[in-house]
């Protein structure tokens, strides 16, 4: 085995770190005491660069922390946490001359576990379940009330009334979710440490199989050929569940960004938005932006609004306003027949190949000479 000079002795502190290079591989050299040990630094998950993670004494020695999920290495041995199999790619070190050397080929191979069953394998595999004649409509709840006072709510009403309408005049196979009923990590930014930490699926489902958004992510992506999003308005804005949901949809939008990759294509969205004052429109835009940029199409006048106005602070009277209203039952059908009608539409001539205006990383400022 060869050696290969890559450090002065003197440039590494003890109890420090530094990455050097080895052909294209970037290694952490490690020194405690007399002992300088050598780890990949790239995280065996997707790629995390490990030495800008915490050092710290834990389990059986001292480990190093990926700042992406937080995957964990022995420094010393490059192996994962007891209970667990992965090995980092290490190399021998020795001293020659002053100079800190590193053997030219690994003395530990990398290792990395495969799961025999990936309990994400159809999200992986994008296993879509549309076809060119299916129906399918998921309802999505997002309203968020005391599940042990229940009580109506006007846009969880609206929607549900129009998927019976679907289901009774399209024959539509119907699916409705409230996001209450389902628990979720919020989305967690990885997204800023680095775009490629942003992945489908998303890295909470992979650390998590039974989070509450993996049944979103099946039916909304896999499933539906219509996604139908109601939402109450709450200081002029979507409830705060649908914030919550939709910010674990960013998983989705950066596949365009990294893979120009467009999971969504030929599905279609709308919107049901209720409340006692307004801001219809303003909610309405930001949700019609929103899935818009997933790559849902959206038919014309794809949202159907309810409000009273800016005085109409008599609640008491707002249920009892919404379900005598002709415009409620006219426009809930009126936005399904939309949908359909555009549907129909997009099935008789499929995208194939779609084309996204989004900045992709390729178009990123670090990456184009402006
Ligand atoms: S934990 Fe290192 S890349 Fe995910």
């Amino acid at each position: 085995m060869e050696y290969i000079e890559v450090l002065d002795q003197d440039d590494l502190k003890n109890d420090n770190h530094k990455v050097v290079k080895l052909k294209d591989r970037e290694i952490i050299l490690y020194k405690t005491g007399n002992n300088i040990t050598a780890i990949g630094n790239k995280c065996l998950h997707k790629g995390g660069p490990l030495s800008e993670g915490k050092i710290e004494k834990k389990y059986d020695g001292i480990y190093i922390t990926c700042p992406w999920h937080g995957w964990e290495y022995n420094l010393i041995t490059g192996k994962a946490p007891p209970g667990y199999d992965e090995q980092q790619v290490v190399f021998d070190t020795i001293l020659k001359n002053g100079k800190i050397c590193i053997s030219d080929q690994p003395i530990k191979f990398p290792f990395k576990s495969q799961h025999k069953v990936n309990p994400l394998q159809d999200l992986v595999d994008l296993k879509y379940e549309t076809t060119s004649t299916s129906l399918n409509i998921l309802g999505i709840s997002t309203t968020n009330m005391n599940k042990l006072l229940p009580r109506k709510s006007t846009s969880d009403s609206a929607l549900t009334e129009a998927l019976d309408y679907a289901k009774d005049k399209y024959q539509a196979n119907t699916v409705l979710i409230k996001i209450s009923d389902l628990e979720f990590r919020n989305c967690e930014g990885y997204y800023s440490r680095s775009e490629m930490a942003c992945t489908w699926p998303c890295s909470i489902s992979e650390m998590d199989s039974n989070d509450g958004m993996n049944s979103i992510y099946r039916k909304m992506i896999l499933w539906a050929d219509i996604v139908l999003v109601s939402t109450p308005i709450r200081w002029g804005n979507a409830s705060s569940l649908y914030y919550k949901m939709i910010e674990r949809l960013n998983c989705v939008q950066n596949q365009i960004t990294l893979n120009n990759k467009i999971l969504v294509k030929n599905k279609v969205a709308s919107f049901i938005i209720t409340g006692g004052q307004d801001n219809i429109q303003n909610v309405a835009g930001q949700m019609m932006m929103f899935f818009s940029e997933l790559g849902f199409a959206l038919p014309p006048y794809s949202f159907m609004g309810w409000s009273r106005g800016w005085t109409a602070e008599d609640m008491e009277h707002n249920i009892k306003q919404f379900t005598k209203s002709r415009y409620i039952k006219r426009s809930i059908r009126d936005l399904i027949d939309n949908d359909i009608k555009l549907l129909h539409q997009i099935k008789t001539d499929p995208c194939i190949n779609i084309n996204s205006t989004q900045p992709k990383i390729s178009d990123a400022p670090t990456k184009v000479n402006y």
